[in-house]
């Protein structure tokens, strides 16, 4: 099961997932693009149930997973991966945008897990797959309310683990921090050295995603330079700060476009934007 799986590395998954067997259901909140994902893997002779769920309502949550179960029984595998980003410095977002990240982001997976859950604990047998970001480990300009998100969701994901692990339960999970992919959700961002920090290839990471999920792997990080972020804390900030920005990251976002014709509560803010922009 897969959230946001209608568009970028989501609906890729779904395609690989379902041409090694799995019955694929899809959540997602673009029915258009739902509609065509689902046509995708059926014509490719896979199994596909797709649901139109805003994972911030948790009353839909709740009442969409009881459809789920009622019609395929207990969900083996939960991909929290519809994400949004905003994209602009913290003072130029919205309140609405703002509630919007932490809402999709972070509280989508609170509420997609506790409909999920307790299936498994019951069965003791699951995998919780949380998509973080490289943005999850490390903090970058004009991502503040992204970056807020995805280190919530990376801190859930370790709590989640040591919960499992403490209590001895059979419950899976796997967190996923990439760098920037070329999906089209950070569209006209730039990487300062491409060859240490490339743009990654969208169906590249879906497989290693997938690869990581078959082999109960507990954490990916895409490329592995990301990794040393961590090192880099044992140095004074004032050196992390000074190596983050020679790296590119402080001006990675400048040109930032991101999803034009995103139905996202952020999208939609965007598009008023950028008219209430034309118009002068
Ligand atoms: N693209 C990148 O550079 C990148 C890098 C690191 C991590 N990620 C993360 O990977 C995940 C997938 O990203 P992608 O690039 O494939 O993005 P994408 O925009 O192609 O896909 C995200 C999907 O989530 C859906 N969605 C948005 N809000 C939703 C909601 N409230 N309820 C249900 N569905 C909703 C969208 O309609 C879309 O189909 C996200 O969590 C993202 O933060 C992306």
């Amino acid at each position: 099961m897969i959230t946001g799986g209608a568009s970028g590395i989501g609906k890729l998954m779904g395609q690989i997932m379902a041409k090694k067997g799995a019955t694929i259901i899809i959540w997602d909140i673009d029915e258009k693009k739902l509609k065509s994902a689902a046509k995708e893997i059926k014509d490719a002779g896979g199994n596909v149930i797709t649901n139109k769920c805003d994972i911030t309502d948790r009353k839909l949550v709740y009442r969409t997973a009881q459809k789920v179960k009622e019609k395929v029984g207990n969900v083996d595998i939960l991909i929290n991966n519809a994400g949004i980003v905003t994209g602009k410095p913290f003072w130029e977002c919205t309140d609405e945008e703002l509630q919007a990240t932490m809402d999709v982001n972070t509280m989508g997976l609170f509420w997609t897990v506790k409909a999920f859950l307790p299936d498994m604990i019951e069965a003791n047998s699951g995998h919780l797959v949380t998509i973080s970001s490289a943005a999850g480990m490390v903090g970058a300009t004009r991502l503040t309310d992204y970056n807020a998100s995805k280190f919530a969701a990376f801190g859930f994901d370790e709590s989640l683990r040591m919960e499992f692990r403490r209590r001895k339960m059979n419950i899976r999970t796997t967190i996923i921090c990439p760098y920037f992919i070329n999906t089209g959700m950070f569209k006209g961002v730039k990487t300062r050295f491409p060859r240490l920090l490339p743009i990654l290839e969208e169906d590249v990471v879906a497989r290693k995603i997938v690869k990581a999920i078959e082999s109960n792997k507990a954490r990916l990080i895409m490329p592995g330079l990301v990794y040393s972020s961590w090192i880099m804390r044992y140095l004074p900030v004032s050196v992390f700060d000074w190596i983050s920005s020679f790296l590119g990251v402080s001006t990675a976002m400048d040109d930032f476009i991101g999803r034009e014709n995103d139905v996202s509560p952020n999208g939609r803010q965007k598009l008023a934007d950028g008219k209430a922009q034309a118009s002068g």
